[in-house]
């Protein structure tokens, strides 16, 4: 298989569209977790630009855990209602932070990062990770990108 990169368009309708299309060749099949991550984590990163980082953490007990990732090294271990991931864990929402710097408790990994999007995945109802993007841009992740992800994420590891 060779990548075919894609053009995307605006974030929008049809730029979900496309990325949860991706998400699909580029997953579809696999059972294996880290495989289907590894991918998901290189088809998102295309898609965003700005982002600077782009990976999961998996819940692993009463913590979360690095998953596959593009960026640069980061925390292993997020405990529960800590930092963006491990609230976003606890609230059982998405969260979309404009500026970390403004969110206590912010776990730093990279200086250079000034918003994020924590998106929890769930199975059967039960949350099993997140998903986690940074931008180097301010407000980068809007709403929008919440719906979209949380609908792309669905795609990932379906029966
Ligand atoms: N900022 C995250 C920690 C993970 S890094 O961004 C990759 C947090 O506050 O949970």
């Amino acid at each position: 298989m060779s990548y075919i990169e894609v053009r995307y368009p605006e974030r929008g309708a049809e730029f979900y569209k496309m990325l949860g299309e991706q998400l699909e060749l580029y997953t579809r099949g696999e059972r294996d977790l880290t495989a289907v991550l590894a991918n998901a984590s290189s088809v998102i990163a295309q898609a965003f630009p700005k982002a600077n980082w782009v990976g999961f953490y998996l819940v692993d007990k009463n913590e979360l855990r690095l998953g596959p990732f593009q960026g640069r090294p980061a925390v292993t271990r997020i405990g529960y209602g800590l930092g963006v991931c491990g609230s976003a864990w606890k609230r059982g929402e998405a969260i979309v932070v404009d500026e970390v710097e403004c969110f206590e408790g912010h776990i730093a990994c990279d200086c250079n990062t000034h918003s994020e999007i924590v998106v929890p995945m769930r199975r059967n109802g039960e949350i099993w990770g997140v998903l986690d993007m940074d931008s180097v841009l301010p407000a980068h992740f809007t709403e929008e990108d919440r719906a979209g992800l949380e609908s792309c994420l669905d795609l990932l590891l379906r029966p």
